[in-house]
């Protein structure tokens, strides 16, 4: 590790940096071990893995004993409970990741596979590695390497290890709302984001929500003849496009009526925060890489990529896809919608208006439906809450500078579920860099940020221990 004596960082107690020292190796083995479990939560193929990699997860929280140590099924994927509560009077701390993980195509794009998992030049590289099993891992071997020594962490602690957020986190709302008293805490800790660019470290203060909705288009039973019938019906997948099309506007505006209604405006300080940050267009543009950056008009990249909404097609298909030439109008169209949303948007409310908007420019002779896929809500955190400050003392400590605050453009569905239905203010720590190919091909983890940030959460279990009860 590079610069961690540096003297503008502080050590953590030296009996647990030498448990983490010398479990450096058993570390990081946890890690490969436990990404080499395909947990993929959107195939059904995967469903037992789901529960090889729930069981593994409950018997490392056994490990570093854990009471109440629970893997509670659901109408999907199980969730994982447990509770470390040997803190009388200390505050209690939810403790938030997940153990399932994105699709891994196209795999041919991959080093190798990936759910053989490898550490190499500093980095580990598998599907799952930074989002999120590496985040997991961390805060299992912060308290391994603590209870090696004796010591218990000096909060409260209970723990909510998901199955499907990547999948939209349907089973966890209802899970939640049915197990508030085991849930009882004083503030909810995530470990699900990542740094800012370039590996500044960061916490997360705005994450967007989501709305998730299929358009289906449908002209007949079969596909027909474009000779004989073309001219004299509907196609289903033109129909498609100008329904796509009116979506949005040149502008980048988002045309559903009602669509900006909810939305929060950035303050001048919010504006003047996000520009003050260390954020070169360019760098970023080359980095992804892309041609050109393009979005709404009015708005700096930055506050597109975090702080204003957004509607992208994510996939689409209809009739002949093959090579050369079939000459038919398609029976149908079908494409894959999503909104990402910014405080207050709510995900079924944006989901009437979308479906009522499709229905209004809907052209005549098809058959058009809109389905709601998944959807969650969006979440603003406070900076200046006691706990988002002892994460970023914590993070002073092990990393030696001030961390920037930010807002990031994805979504974590149970961040709102935690603030509105348990009421608990959320701290959104995370350790992965931006650049990290999270739900892509060669995901990667720097072993250096695994390293701290297992250091940063063994510090913040001393830091939130001071925070006001209640
Ligand atoms: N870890 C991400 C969320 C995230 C992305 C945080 C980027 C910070 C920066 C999370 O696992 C994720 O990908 N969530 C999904 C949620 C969706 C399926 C409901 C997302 O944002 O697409
Ligand atoms: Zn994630």
């Amino acid at each position: 590790m590079s610069n961690l004596s540096s003297p503008e960082t502080t050590p953590i107690d030296p009996a647990i940096e030498a448990a983490l020292v010398a479990s450096t190796d058993a570390r990081a083995q946890a890690l490969l071990d436990f990404a080499a479990i395909p947990s993929v939560s959107a195939l059904p193929e995967h469903a037992g893995d789901m529960v090889k990699a729930a069981e593994w997860v409950a018997d490392r929280l056994r490990g570093v004993g854990a009471t109440d140590v629970a893997v509670e099924p659901t109408s999907l994927h199980p969730i994982v409970y447990g509770r470390i509560h040997e803190a009388p009077g200390a505050p209690t701390v939810l403790v938030y990741c997940h153990y399932d993980v994105q699709p891994v195509d196209p795999l041919e794009l991959w080093e190798t596979t990936p759910f053989e998992p490898f550490l190499r030049d500093g980095r580990f590289v598998g599907r799952g590695v930074a989002d999120d099993k590496g985040q997991l891992v961390m805060h299992i071997s912060a308290l391994e390497a603590m209870r090696s020594v004796g010591r218990a962490p000096a909060v409260n602690l209970t723990f909510v290890f998901e199955g499907e957020e990547e999948y939209g986190s349907d089973s966890l709302y209802a899970w939640i709302e049915a197990n508030r008293e085991r849930l009882a805490a004083d503030v909810a800790v995530i470990s699900d984001t990542g740094f800012f660019e370039g590996n500044i470290p960061g916490i997360t203060v705005g994450l967007r929500g989501i709305m998730y909705a299929q358009i289906d288009v449908v002209l007949s039973p079969v596909d027909l003849h474009s000779g004989m019938y073309g001219g004299t019906v509907a196609n289903p997948a033109n129909a498609l496009a100008q329904i796509i099309a009116a979506l949005k506007g040149p502008d980048g505006r988002i045309r559903v009526p009602g669509f900006y209604d909810d939305v929060v405006p950035l303050s001048d300080a919010d504006r003047a925060a996000m520009a003050a940050l260390p954020f070169e267009d360019e760098a970023y543009r080359a980095g992804i890489p892309v041609n050109a950056l393009v979005g709404e008009a009015g708005w700096t990249t930055l506050e597109r990529k975090a702080a204003r909404p957004t509607l992208d097609i994510n996939g689409m298909w209809s009739g002949f896809t093959g090579e050369g030439a079939k000459t038919i109008i398609p029976a149908h169209a079908h494409a894959k919608v999503s909104t990402r949303l910014v405080a207050n948007q709510a995900p079924e409310k944006i989901y009437e208006q979308f479906a009522a908007y499709v229905a209004q420019v809907a052209p005549p002779g098809v058959t058009v439906t809109t389905t709601f896929i998944h959807g969650g809500e969006p979440s603003l955190t406070p900076t200046d809450h006691p706990a988002t400050q002892a994460a970023a003392r914590s993070l002073k400590a092990v990393y030696g500078v001030e961390p920037v605050y930010m807002r990031e453009g994805g979504s974590i569905p149970v961040t709102a579920a935690f603030d509105h239905t348990l009421g608990l203010p959320v701290v959104l720590l995370g350790f992965t860099q931006p650049t990290c190919n999270a739900h892509a091909p060669n995901e990667w983890l720097e072993l250096d940020n695994f390293e701290r940030g297992t250091r940063v959460i063994v510090r913040l279990w001393d830091e939130l221990a001071g925070l006001p009860r209640g």
